[in-house]
């Protein structure tokens, strides 16, 4: 069975295919044959955590592609009070037919597979978010394919995208593994003391892929000739308890205008959102014109739309 845990899940030629897929999806949103491939299915979406975009454009995507989309609140679950994840799996499983997670170790990712019998999708863990992943190359390939949906795939490789900030967190992780797999230059910059972690090169080691990506503090050096400067939160859901030393330790990573002036001059300002003004963004950056954030975040809804429709596609092939 397929599951979409992390960016390597899918190969480059997959990706490709989910790039083209978004992008009849959304030409085609709302007509009388839009597909609905989760017809007659039922998918819970589960969050240990809070969401704005992933929560909302999971149950309209589901619900678009013509499923049933049962929102779970694991606060409101017995798994709140000790049900194992393994038991929750095997019940789910009897009800459901497939599983959007968001949750705090990607091992319980890992435990709805094994312990389960349907897909599960990702929607973000501690160490990964591929969803956000998929979404921001499908958001750039719109804009360098031109308008050749068959190109998307192809245009990404070659470029260059600086993520900069908490360079040790989900995001940064993603960026790392992401780009590497689709045959882009990617540089991490963040301040010593978060470099990306170990579980990040065995990652790398398992999928078999070099981990052929640059780590350094400086982040003029790393700006210059970005094709996107990338950024996120510097206080991630669950480090609240650091927030006063990481709010010091990444000042000097903001990204700013000094920042994007050094990045090449058709250069794209990313942030899978929610922002902070004034901590890891100015407002002139977020605010300006080489800001995409809010097309990025609505093709949460078409890049999302696709991994479900690719993966119920894959795994009839596999059934049958
Ligand atoms: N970018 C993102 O995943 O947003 P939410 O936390 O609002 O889902
Ligand atoms: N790194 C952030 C991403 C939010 C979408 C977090 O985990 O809180």
């Amino acid at each position: 069975m397929r599951h979409f845990l992390k960016e390597t899940d899918l190969s480059v030629e997959e990706a490709a295919y989910v790039f083209e897929l978004a992008a009849k999806l959304k030409a085609g949103r709302g007509s009388a044959d839009a597909p609905k491939p989760l017809a007659n299915q039922s998918w819970g979406l589960l969050f240990f955590k809070k969401s704005t975009r992933t929560r909302v454009s999971f149950q309209v995507g589901v619900h678009e592609l013509g499923g049933n989309p049962v929102m779970l609140n694991a606060e409101d679950m017995q798994l709140a009070r000790g049900e194992t994840p393994e038991d929750t799996a095997k019940v789910l499983s009897r009800y459901l037919h497939g599983m959007v997670i968001r949750c705090h170790e990607h091992s319980l990712l890992e435990t709805f597979v094994n312990e389960g019998s349907m897909p599960v999708v990702n929607a973000l863990s501690d160490f990964l978010h591929p969803c956000q992943f998929y979404t921001d190359m499908f958001t750039l390939a719109e804009r360098w394919s031109g308008g050749d949906a068959k190109q998307m795939g192809a245009s990404l490789r070659g470029r260059k995208i600086v993520f900069i900030g908490d360079t040790a967190c989900n995001m940064g992780n993603t960026f790392a593994l992401g780009c590497v797999h689709l045959g882009m230059e990617v540089v991490l910059c963040g301040p010593a003391g978060y470099e990306p972690p170990a579980e990040l090169y065995k990652q790398f080691e398992a999928d078999g892929i070099a981990p052929n990506f640059t780590f350094t503090t400086d982040p003029e050096a790393a700006a210059k000739g970005a094709d996107v400067l990338y950024t996120d939160v510097w206080v991630s859901m669950g480090m609240e308890d650091e927030k006063e030393r990481r709010l010091r330790e990444f000042r000097p990573y903001q990204v700013n205008e000094h920042l994007m002036s050094l990045a090449k001059k058709d250069a794209y300002f990313m942030h899978c959102l929610p922002a902070h003004i004034g901590e890891e963004v100015s407002e002139g950056v977020l605010k300006g014109p080489q800001s995409i954030i809010f097309d990025e975040a609505e093709n949460r809804l078409h890049t999302q739309k696709a991994i479900l429709a690719f993966l119920a596609q894959e795994n009839a092939k596999l059934r049958a």
